[in-house]
């Protein structure tokens, strides 16, 4: 199975990115399917349902989320309602919408799982203990697992990757909003990659407005930031290929397209 993974869309400079570019990722990579974060989706806060439906229609299959999940209060009266928006599983127990998913393709399935951080971050449930319960689970159906762990320290993240080594798939973070340059095959065949990165305004502050950010961090006086709707975009992800009989990875290739990055074909 092939899979792309598109990185923090934030807001409509994103939105443009992955319509623009999905066609020719398509082209280039022949995914099975196509998985991305969308905390920030619409205008960096949360996702809307037009938004959703949007990138469902632009070929998106998943969309997983993250700490902003709740930032717009009409995903409380969607979320139950789909199968392919995902936030993280570690959420509270009263938290709506549910932390993993499965997507059939060609009679092989992929489990989705996302997972939140809690470090520098609020304290939410184990992700390492999450993450064991839903692999066990989702290993009844297909050894097939992908894990996007929302979070924000690169040790909490590469701590997932080596404890999840050999039982997901795919480990991938998100939310730093800045890629890294470590992808890797474990030695137990888990593709990981700590960052994939952010989908949206390039020559800005991980997609923030440069001028209220650095105004914030000359003055500490409250501001708001703004996405802006203007500028030079970037697209970050990754691309994985799996076996479908082991769900060991045999390919991980990032993904960045800026114009310092130029789309390869
Ligand atoms: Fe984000
Ligand atoms: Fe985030």
């Amino acid at each position: 199975m092939k899979i792309v993974f598109i990185g923090d869309i934030v807001g409509s400079l994103g939105r443009d990115m992955v319509y623009r570019n999905l066609p020719r990722l398509k082209r280039k990579y022949s995914p099975d399917v196509v998985i991305a974060n969308g905390e920030n989706a619409a205008a960096g806060r949360g996702i809307t349902k037009p938004i959703f439906d949007d990138l469902l229609r632009a070929g998106v299959d998943v969309v997983t989320m993250g700490n902003h999940t709740w930032d717009q209060k009409e995903i409380y009266d969607f979320i139950d309602e789909t199968d392919y928006l995902i936030r993280p599983a570690n959420f509270s127990e009263e938290a709506p919408g549910r932390g993993m998913t499965s997507i059939s393709r060609n009679g092989v399935t992929l489990s989705v799982i996302n997972l939140h951080g809690r470090t520098f971050l609020p304290p939410h449930g184990d992700p390492f203990a999450t993450a064991e319960e839903l692999i066990e689970q989702a290993q009844t159906e297909s050894p097939l697992i992908f894990v996007d762990f929302h979070a924000e320290a690169t040790s909490e993240k590469i701590a997932m990757g080596w404890h999840l080594d050999g039982k997901a798939s795919v480990v991938v973070g998100t939310h730093t909003h800045v890629q890294t340059a470590d992808e890797r095959i474990l030695p137990e065949g888990t593709a990981y990659l700590t960052d994939a990165g952010m989908t949206g305004p390039y020559d800005e502050i991980l997609g923030m407005k440069k001028e209220d950010v650095i105004y914030r961090f000359k003055t500490n006086m409250p501001v708001r930031f703004e996405v802006p709707k203007k500028g030079r975009s970037q697209l970050c992800g990754m691309y994985v290929e799996l076996d479908d009989n082991t769900g060991k990875a045999l390919h991980i290739e990032r993904i960045l397209i800026n114009d310092d990055h130029p789309f390869e074909g």
